[in-house]
This record gives structure tokens, sequence and C-alpha cells, in this order.
């Protein structure tokens, strides 16, 4: 099966496990909206990918991996888009839960995927045990307090925010969890993947933080200027346009140079490769949207 069919088909077993029986009906259906049709898919892409370069013995677990970071990933924007954080009515092109329902159900939705990541992996535990407890430990690790998207989201609270600390937490986590959890649900230690994800959240937030100055909001699907808007440390208001695309470029190159020796090398290599075209703004304008 294709990696994308793969991934959507892990995703709507476990929507349907959430919404399985007589559920609250609009807190089922703010759950398929949150989820479907999703964004880029680009963490369980890069968790199923190491993976499969680390010969994918348990593609149960593989599956699981993938899809529990996707759910917390689709919590964390949910929760990200309340007025109480940035406020955005658009994601993914469409009305953000809490507009397209309320703000309870908002709450709710993100607190219920993210229940569902870690029910995700408990499921999988029949599988493999050992493998699912690390899964589970690593995703925690990478969601919460300290070092996870929680603690990210938290130095917005704080009067002094280092911006790379502030962006490894909120962003880079859930990627250095992708890298990972793909080696361990595959039986590979995760300790010698942690640079690869880091470098790929790296790159990822500087892309995001660029896309937030120089597209319109029809192309990104959701509100435009927010940094600014919110008064946010971002890689362009340090460094400017060119010096973020700059630092862009050569964070994704060290990404190819830290992929650990593995069956998959070669394959990985090119995802990234992928991954650092869809990012690197050289073909679009590079002066800010009005
Ligand atoms: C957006 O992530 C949030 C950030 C961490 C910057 P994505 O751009 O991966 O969102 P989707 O899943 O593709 O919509
Ligand atoms: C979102 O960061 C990161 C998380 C949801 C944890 P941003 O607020 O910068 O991302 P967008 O621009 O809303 O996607
Ligand atoms: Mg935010
Ligand atoms: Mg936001």
């Amino acid at each position: 099966m294709p990696l994308n069919a793969r991934i959507e088909a892990a995703i709507d077993r476990a929507l349907a496990r959430a919404t399985r029986a007589t559920p609250p009906a609009r807190l089922a259906a703010a759950l398929h909206h949150a989820v479907k049709p999703g964004g880029a898919r680009i963490r369980p892409t890069i968790a199923l990918s190491v993976s499969m370069a680390c010969g994918d013995d348990r593609p149960t677990l593989s599956d699981a991996g993938a899809a529990a970071i996707e759910m917390i990933h689709c919590a964390s924007l949910v929760h990200d888009d309340m007025p109480c954080f940035d406020d955005a009515d658009i994601r993914r092109g469409k009305p953000s839960v809490h507009r397209a329902f309320d703000e309870p159900i908002a709450l709710l939705t993100g607190d219920s995927l993210i229940v569902l990541g870690f029910d995700i992996l408990a499921q999988a535990g029949a599988d493999d045990p050992a493998r699912a407890l690390c899964l589970t430990s690593e995703l925690a690790r990478y969601t919460g307090m300290p070092h996870g998207i929680c603690a990210g989201q938290g130095w917005e609270s704080e009067a002094e925010i280092d911006l790379a600390t502030y962006h490894r937490a909120k962003t880079g986590a859930l990627f250095t969890a992708a890298t990972r959890m793909g080696a361990a649900a595959a039986g590979q230690d995760p300790e010698q993947w942690t640079e690869l994800g880091a470098r790929i959240g790296e790159a990822f937030q500087v892309a995001d933080d660029l896309l937030d100055v120089l597209q319109p909001a029809d192309v990104t699907g959701k509100p435009v200027g927010q940094d600014a808007a919110h008064d946010r440390p971002s890689a362009v208001a340090q460094f400017g346009v060119e010096g973020a695309i700059r630092r862009l470029e050569d964070i994704l190159s060290g990404a190819i140079a830290s992929i650990p020796a593995c069956p998959g090398e070669g394959m990985l290599a090119e995802m990234v490769r992928r991954t650092a075209e869809r990012l690197t703004p050289a073909h679009h304008s590079t002066t800010p949207a009005e």
C-alpha cells in the first residue's frame, strides 16, 4: 500500500474508534472536521518513512506511531487557533473548529484527539508491548512539559522568549518525535534519530515564519501576518526574509548529512530533499504579501 494510503487508513481506523457507538454528535463531527481532510501529513510521512528505512518489521506499530503523532498535531492546531491562543478563524482553508462549532467543542476536540493519540499506541500494545511502551513514552515526552508542544505554547506567556528554545518545543518537538518513533516502531534505538528530526523541525518552523509574511491566506489556508500581529518572535523578525531563507537552506543540507546509516538511507535522503523543495521559498516571491 502506498505511504499516503497507509497513513489515511490508520487515521481513519482511529477516528472510527473515537466516534463509535452513539457519541455526542457535534463533538464527533468536530473530530472529523479537525482531522479530515488533513494538511500535508508531513509528520506521519516522516515517521513512516523512517520506520520503512529501518525495516518496518512491525507494520502495526509503525502505522500506530504515525497516526498517533498526527492526532497530537491536529489537536495542537485546534487549541492553537482558539481565541485564548492565536484567535485564528481559518485552518486548512476551512473555518477553524471553534468557528465552525464553538469554543467548548474546540477545547474538547483537542482534548479528545490527545487522548486518542495515546489510545492508538495502547491498542498497538497487543502486538508488541515493549515497543508500544517506548512509543508512548516518546510521544509524551514531545507533547507535554518540559520540552514538548505544551512547553512551546507555554513560552508565549513568558516576558522573555529565546527563539530557538521556543521553536524547538513548539514545532521541533513533534518532528523529533516523528523520526525517533519511526525508528522505535521498527525496533531501532531512537537516540541516533534525534538530530534528523530536530533539523527538519527547525527548517519547517523557519519556512512557516516565511510563509506567514510571504504568502496570502488563500495559499496558506490560514491567517497570515500572525507573528507580527501577536508580537511573537520569528525567524523573519530576527534575521529578515533573505537571512531566514539562507538559514532554511543551511539547516536542510545539515538534515541530509545527519541521516544515520540504515538500509533505507538513500530513500530517506530523497524524502528530505522532497520536503526541502516544498519548504524552500526560492520559487516564491520574496516580497511580503499585502
Ligand atoms: C502547521 O503545521 C503548524 C506549525 C507547527 C507551524 P503544518 O503546516 O504541518 O499543518 P498541516 O497539518 O499541513 O495543516
Ligand atoms: C503552531 O504554531 C504550533 C502548534 C500548534 C503547537 P503557529 O501558531 O506559529 O502555527 P500556525 O501558523 O498557526 O499554523
Ligand atoms: Mg500559535
Ligand atoms: Mg497559530
